[in-house]
């Protein structure tokens, strides 16, 4: 393998550039090419390919976003797209790539490996919902912006005493309200993967009160309901005082961790070895500190789990 390209795809994730500097500057080390693709798979199909060079990726490593651009492309899911995409591939002498990002992402780097282009996938989303890895690049980050959120909104919350109502991205996927709520304390935790009763919330509230809680939050993934329409349902109980905040894209931006800047470079450098060995349709991950790699097709099979105990712990803790 002389020639490897890269592309980020679906929603952005910080730690996204440092995983894409590690496949590059990882590729050239190794007496590679490395071409980058603008857009996702939507740039891929349109050939809107490039050369990167070690300094390429350099002043990326600390930046949120993509410097590749990302793009949500459906409709590369038709043989047509995927048709047009190995061609683009192809014309440019490139024989393998590198994928980052979500479950959207995995499907369309599975796709090209059926069709003979080896490809690896590497878990890159705020969501931590791609099976085969204890994480994915970006959770981390977005997990310490709504924190840090949660801890500020606690700090005006006791002002006034009031209930909060914090909404946090995470459509199928609780990871994300799970561990800020635990982090942080909050009275409630609202996640797709666990039905909820109203009583339960409010008996906590008034738990709370009566003990002489001057605050409350209530943490709700937006893949549950909104946060304003989870007021509307708290007020059909009672007063509370409850007021709205939705994190919304924040948690995509900013400066990635320390930890997922080092995990992107683990687990990009280790997609460039794995295409070296000439081994596509994989999915890199991180499992008790050890990079692994998975078949991607039964990653793609398999269905993200929640950690019962840490939400049953924060369950206990909050009272
Ligand atoms: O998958 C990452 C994510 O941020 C989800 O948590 C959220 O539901 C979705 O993307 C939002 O997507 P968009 O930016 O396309 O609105």
């Amino acid at each position: 393998m002389k020639r490897i390209a890269i592309l980020t795809s679906g929603g952005d994730a910080p730690g996204m550039n440092a995983a894409a500097r590690a496949v590059v500057r990882k590729g050239i080390n190794e007496g590679l090419e490395v071409y980058g693709i603008n857009y996702g798979f939507l740039g891929l199909v349109n050939g809107d390919i490039h050369k990167l060079e070690l300094g390429s990726v350099g002043d990326l490593l600390h930046r949120g976003g993509t410097f590749l651009y990302s793009a949500r492309y459906p409709e590369f899911a038709t043989e047509e797209g995927q048709l047009k995409g190995i061609e683009q591939l192809k014309k440019h002498g490139i024989e393998g790539l590198v994928v980052i990002g979500g479950d959207g992402s995995y499907h369309g780097a599975e796709a090209l490996t059926n069709r003979g282009f080896p490809t690896i996938g590497v878990p890159g989303t705020i969501d931590n919902d791609i099976c085969g890895t204890d994480f994915t690049i970006g959770f981390d980050t977005a997990l310490n912006t709504a924190l840090d959120a949660l801890d500020k909104i606690r700090d005006t919350a006791t002002s006034h005493e009031r209930t909060f109502i914090i909404e946090v991205m995470g459509r199928d996927a609780g990871d994300i309200a799970l561990w800020s709520g635990l982090a942080g304390g909050a009275e409630a935790i609202l996640i797709p993967e666990e039905e909820f009763s109203m009583d339960d919330v409010v008996g906590r509230l008034n738990q709370g009160r009566a003990r002489g809680k001057k605050h409350s939050i209530i943490v709700v993934a937006e893949g549950v309901m909104s946060g304003n329409e989870f007021a509307e349902r708290l007020a059909e109980y009672g007063d509370y005082h409850a007021r709205v905040s939705v994190l919304g894209h924040m948690q995509r931006g900013g400066s990635p961790t320390a930890f997922d800047r080092v995990l992107a470079s683990r687990l990009g450098a280790r997609a460039v070895e794995l295409l070296l060995e000439n081994r596509g349709g994989l999915a890199v991950g991180i499992r008790n500190n050890h990079i692994t790699e998975n078949n991607i097709t039964e990653i793609l099979k398999e269905k993200h789990t929640l950690d019962k105990d840490l939400f049953n712990l924060a369950s206990i803790l909050s009272i």
